[in-house]
């Protein structure tokens, strides 16, 4: 991780069509290069809306964001895509009759790279390239192997910056670990990821944190640090105990100190 900040997100607010109240409301934060920044928060919080944002699909009504230094706030999702940014959607999309090579391939800008990069993305996401290269993209894909075919094309793209919006939803906890394997090998490759989720144990794999709640940012800092307050927030002691414990034994600590002093008042 760089020390330089890739995405800085100063203030956004985004209005609902009905303009009756701030779905983001003057969130701010700084993801930096080379780094996992995850944003967290429980459901309609507001992540998916931000992550819209910042890919230029939806345009805050105030603030400004800035990616590699340069005010983006007006370009469009192509604009966006061409500077590096990419979104991987929550409901990846399906280009039914589509194959998974020129699925995955249609983003490698040199042509000569293509096959290489195809293969490569789909060993990074543990899917046979000899068996999958020549499937089809549609209905015959499980749910999971069209997530990781999804990631596989954002892989092969090279973009500098990846949203993931809940790219693990409906994933089983077996298939969750080896997601956070995928998370690091494309931080390994050079990318900064932006990683939308409610699930806090896939938060794990992430170096700097941000919680949303009611559309506002709740605290922005290191993982550890954020999920001692996100568990105190929501009451997630049970989830903290049987998917954190040992290593996050302060967090679980904090929350029993605080029960016990509740309880004695
Ligand atoms: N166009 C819209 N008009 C009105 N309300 C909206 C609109 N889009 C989203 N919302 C509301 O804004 C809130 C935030 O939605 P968003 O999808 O960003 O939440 P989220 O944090 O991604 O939730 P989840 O974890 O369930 O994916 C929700 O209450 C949602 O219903
Ligand atoms: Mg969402």
């Amino acid at each position: 991780m760089s020390s330089d900040v890739l995405l800085s997100v100063k203030d956004i607010s985004i209005l609902s069509e009905d303009r009756q109240c701030n779905i983001v409301d003057t969130i701010s934060f700084d993801v930096m290069e080379g780094s996992i920044h995850s944003i967290i928060g429980p459901n309609g919080a507001g992540k998916s809306t931000l992550g819209y944002a910042i890919m230029g699909v939806y345009h805050p009504c105030s603030g400004k964001i800035f990616f590699k230094g340069k005010d983006i706030t007006d370009l469009s999702i192509t604009e966006r895509a061409k500077r590096g940014i990419t979104l991987a959607w929550q409901t990846p999309a399906r280009f039914d009759g589509l194959s998974v090579y020129d699925y995955i391939g249609v983003g490698v800008k040199d042509k000569n790279l293509i096959e290489q990069r195809v293969r490569e993305a789909l060993e990074i996401v543990n899917l046979d390239p000899d068996i999958y290269i020549k499937r089809k993209v549609d209905a015959n894909l499980s749910g999971g192997e069209r997530k990781r075919i999804e990631l596989a094309s954002v892989i092969a793209m090279r973009p500098k910056l990846v949203i993931l919006d809940e790219a693990e939803a409906g994933m089983d906890l077996i298939v969750l670990e080896s997601f956070m394997d995928i998370f690091n090998k494309i931080k390994e490759l050079g990318m900064t990821i932006l990683l939308i989720t409610h699930r806090e144990d896939i938060g794990m794999v992430s170096d700097n944190s941000t919680l949303i709640w009611d559309g506002k940012v709740l605290a922005n800092g290191h993982f550890r640090d954020i999920m001692v307050l996100y568990c105190q927030k929501a009451g997630l002691k049970k989830i903290c105990n049987r998917t954190l414990f040992n290593q996050f034994d302060e967090c679980i600590d904090k929350i029993i100190e605080e029960e016990t002093r509740e309880n004695k008042i």
